[in-house]
């Protein structure tokens, strides 16, 4: 009985702490950049799918080693165990047929950096890493700066650079 007693009081005493520590409800409504208003208990309306930018421009790459966004559509392109449609054209071997850039050495090379005559199966599924674009406004904001524009701070605030040190 005794025992009891102190296993009520602990718990309610637990309680009684996550009451004190509960974090305070903002009056205003619930806003998310991805969801809306919708409450998290609630499913969220999804938005319109965004059209395909379909230029068949190269686009820049925002830092080294990034691998490059698909600038054409890809609609309807078998991508799975049995078929792969994007080798159909981005093979060397089909490239100068096809006129798409060729895949990378890099994508010979097996995880122990073995070069193998064939795609490597760790790239095979290309839509992992290389993605088609849509002109829609971003939901989060992003600072990102590619290395060679942070390296040197621009303007007399800056660090001691070759800019600082040539006005002395
Ligand atoms: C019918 C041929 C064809 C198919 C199929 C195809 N591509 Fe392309 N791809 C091209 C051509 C041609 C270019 C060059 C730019 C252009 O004309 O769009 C290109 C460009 C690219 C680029 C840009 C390369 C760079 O250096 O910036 C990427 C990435 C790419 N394709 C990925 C894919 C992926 C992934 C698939 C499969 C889902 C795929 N492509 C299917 C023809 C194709
Ligand atoms: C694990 C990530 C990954 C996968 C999977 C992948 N790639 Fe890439 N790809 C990259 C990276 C990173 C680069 C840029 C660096 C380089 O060239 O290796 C690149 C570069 C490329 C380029 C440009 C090559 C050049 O010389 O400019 C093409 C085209 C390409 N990939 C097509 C493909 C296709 C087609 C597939 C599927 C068969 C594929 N990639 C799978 C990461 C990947």
């Amino acid at each position: 009985m005794r025992t009891w007693t102190v296993v009520v009081a602990a718990s309610l005493c637990v309680f009684s702490q996550a009451a004190w520590t509960q974090p305070v409800i903002p009056a205003e409504p619930f806003h998310d950049a991805m969801r809306g208003t919708t409450p998290i208990d609630e499913e969220a309306k999804p938005p319109l799918i965004a059209p395909i930018e379909n230029k068949d421009v190269i686009r820049g790459r925002a830092y080294a080693q990034q691998p490059p966004t698909i600038p054409h559509k890809i609609d309807g392109y078998q991508l799975d165990k049995n078929a792969n449609r994007c080798l159909a054209c981005h093979a060397r071997s089909r490239a100068a047929e096809s006129g798409a850039v060729p895949i990378g050495v890099s994508h010979y090379l097996t995880r122990d950096n073995e070069t193998l005559g064939s795609l490597s199966p760790r790239r095979y599924f290309c839509t992992q890493c290389h993605v088609p674009q849509a002109d829609t406004k971003p939901l989060v904001g992003n600072t990102f700066k590619d290395a060679e524009d942070v390296r040197v701070a621009p303007g007399p605030a800056g660090p001691a650079g070759p800019e600082a040190a040539g006005k002395k």
